[in-house]
């Protein structure tokens, strides 16, 4: 079972991914590897991490693409060697067309820095901030055409603290992000 992730930037919940498949012996276990990190941006940092831990990797600027169904057929063009059994999008900053996500439904999964369905899109901590929340988190989920809005595979919860700015809330979410999405993928893992 391959697992490709795709990542825009720090690729920090990509590590985590990478971490918990060989710190959990999911090769051996689960039949299960991560096969491959792409990237919609070249100089993303967790290329590198990706590299150094020997696993393949690509990288494609949607910048020199004229559409979005352009981009995303490349990406697809890349994934598919790896015919993996899960995509997992991990800090993947684009909107994905409907053709790609209709291509991999049901192996397509996002995490998101909020309890879905409050605050899907962006600046959800400020906006969880602003609007009095005590409690804020972040969603594993199947990603559907609709965005931010699919079946929702498992969460984790953070207090929001009084003096809290989006950078603090956003630090302290990120890290429970490292725990839930290797959580949830090796749940999906053990279901088969
Ligand atoms: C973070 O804001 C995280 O909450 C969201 O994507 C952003 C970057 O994550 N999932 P990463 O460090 O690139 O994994």
């Amino acid at each position: 079972k391959n697992i490709v992730i795709l990542i825009s930037g720090e690729g920090s919940n990509m590590a985590a991914i990478v971490r918990a498949a060989e710190e959990g012996r999911w090769t051996e276990r689960f039949g299960a590897r991560v096969a491959a990190v792409l990237s919609n941006r070249p100089e993303a940092a967790g290329l590198v991490f990706a590299r150094e831990h020997g696993i393949a990797t690509a990288a494609m600027s949607h910048k020199d693409f004229a559409t979005r169904e352009a981009f995303d057929a490349a990406l697809a063009a890349a994934i598919e060697p790896h015919a993996p059994a899960l995509v997992v999008l991990a800090g993947f900053m684009r909107i994905l067309t409907p053709g790609f996500v209709e291509r991999y439904a049901g192996r397509l999964i996002n995490i998101h820095p909020s309890l879905l369905p409050a605050f899907p899109g962006l600046n959800t901590h400020q906006r969880a901030i602003e609007a009095g929340c005590r409690v804020a988190g972040a969603t594993v989920h199947q990603v559907t055409v609709e965005l931010d809005h699919g079946p929702i595979l498992d969460q984790a919860v953070v207090p929001v603290l009084a003096d809290d700015t989006p950078a603090t809330l956003a630090e302290r979410v990120l890290t429970q992000e490292h725990r839930l999405y290797p959580r949830a993928i090796e749940g999906w893992l053990r279901r088969g």
